[in-house]
């Protein structure tokens, strides 16, 4: 390997080049070689900031792994458009952080599957809650028995009014052909935790999914900036991106534009967007442990709660305040807290961005880490979004034997495709 090396990046949107922003505050020796997008605009903008002008640019990952200079490859493109970078990548050998959630359907994750089994590429997947000093402490603490037994997980997950507005109205997340569904897209790292702290495979899943709040009839529809009520909706786009300067260092002009593809100018009320504005799923496993999780449109705060029960003591955290108490068993009615705060960077997703960015370098370099989570946990995770859907939209409970039999084995049988598609809700 060259002395700095050269990345490449397909997708350079605001995931993306935020991981060069990352690998530069973690001093990492490395060089923007090659960028591919659709947008040139995107390619341009990306190139200035991350490469002096000096990267190659693409229009796909096709021509951008041909690149002799690339010695590794971060894919970031918008979720439907995973897959053939993803396999481009892998079939030229390059090591690749892969965004999640790895694909919408399950045909995507078959043959994402396939061809890493064929490459045997080295592979890390964006799931950064794994990479958090939070749930990295949670799961050091059970694998040590602390909590005994596990039984039971419960764990939440409430978007804040601006990051739900993000959701149903930036430019590709409001289609859920793009993003495969608010479960797929938004929780897909939450499912993954879940299974990574069971440390068993889902067996059964149920779900039910609402949109009761974010409903016509409760304002007439207008464009949000010509509405009258626009000084006290709490979605008012002008207000909400307004909010996105707070933290910022760079100027309002070169944001602009930016910030409005994200929040685009329709009534969240009136949206025709199928996603609902809540969500339960209930997971089975193997060894027991029965999850349940939510996930909440509209809150005031982004905030993700965790409730783990064990039979020798339970712990419950909110990873936003870096905090979590175990409390333990006394006696046969008792129990007492300790409170553990975690020291977390507070730099990108709860300190998680510079760890797992730290953790691609590894993988480059070769490095093992039993806790990287590849394309199977990346496929499990996916799995459980996708036929969680299948269960809201049917009303069953469902059994993922078959699927996952589907993507990790039988790959050559035509299948019955769940694609990412409306989902019916209650
Ligand atoms: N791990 C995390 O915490 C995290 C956080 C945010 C986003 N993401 C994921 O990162 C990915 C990108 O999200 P984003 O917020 O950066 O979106 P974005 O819209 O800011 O960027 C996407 C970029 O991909 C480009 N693009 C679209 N189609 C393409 C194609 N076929 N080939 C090449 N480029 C294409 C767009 O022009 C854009 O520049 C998504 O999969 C998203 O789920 C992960």
């Amino acid at each position: 390997m060259k002395n700095k090396i050269g990345l490449g990046l397909i997708g350079c949107g605001l995931r993306g080049t935020g991981y060069f922003t990352t690998l530069r505050y973690k001093d990492f020796n490395f060089q923007v070689v090659a960028l591919a997008d659709v947008s040139e605009r995107n390619l341009k903008s990306a190139n200035a900031k991350y490469a002096d002008n000096t990267a190659k640019m693409y229009k796909t990952g096709d021509e951008l792994v041909k690149d002799s200079s690339v010695d590794a490859v971060i894919v970031a493109t918008p979720n439907k458009f995973h897959r053939d970078p993803a396999i481009a990548v892998m079939n030229s050998g390059f090591p690749m952080l892969l965004e999640k959630p790895i694909a919408t359907s399950l045909e995507d994750l078959t043959a994402i599957w396939s061809s890493s089994q064929q490459s045997q590429a080295k592979v890390v997947v964006g799931f950064t809650l794994r990479y958090t000093p939070f749930y990295q402490t949670i799961k050091n603490i059970i694998q040590k028995g602390v909590l005994g037994q596990i039984l039971t997980i419960n764990a939440e997950e409430m978007m804040s009014d601006r990051l739900s507005m993000i959701f149903c109205r930036s430019q590709w997340r409001h289609d859920c052909n793009l993003t495969g569904g608010l479960l797929l897209e938004k929780c897909c790292h939450d499912v993954d935790i879940l299974n990574w702290i069971s440390d068993s495979k889902a067996v059964k899943v149920s779900s039910f999914a609402n949109r009761s709040f974010l409903t016509p009839g409760k304002v007439p529809k207008r464009s949000c900036d010509k509405c009258p009520e626009k000084k006290i909706c709490r979605f008012s786009r002008e207000k909400l991106l307004s909010s996105f300067y707070d933290n910022v260092t760079e100027t309002k002009t070169d944001l602009n534009h930016l910030y409005s593809e994200l929040i685009n100018n329709e009534c969240p009320y009136h949206i025709g967007t199928p996603y609902p504005d809540h969500q339960s799923l209930l997971i089975s496993y193997e060894n027991g442990v029965l999850c349940t999780f939510n996930v909440i449109q509209a809150q005031p705060a982004n905030r993700r709660t965790i409730h783990i029960l064990g039979s020798e003591a339970r712990l419950y955290g909110v990873i936003d305040d870096n905090c979590f108490t175990i409390f333990h068993r006394t006696g046969p009615n008792n129990e007492k807290p300790e409170v553990i705060r975690v020291d977390c960077d507070s730099y990108g997703h709860n300190g998680g961005d510079p760890v797992l960015a730290t953790d691609f370098i590894d993988l480059i370099n070769g490095k093992q880490n039993p806790s990287r989570p590849g394309i199977k946990e990346g496929i499990e995770s996916a799995i459980i979004c996708l036929i969680g859907d299948k269960s809201a939209e049917t009303r069953q409970s469902i059994e993922l034997t078959e699927y996952r039999n589907q993507v990790f084995a039988d790959t050559n049988i035509s299948r019955s495709a769940v694609i990412a598609k409306p989902l019916a809700v209650n």
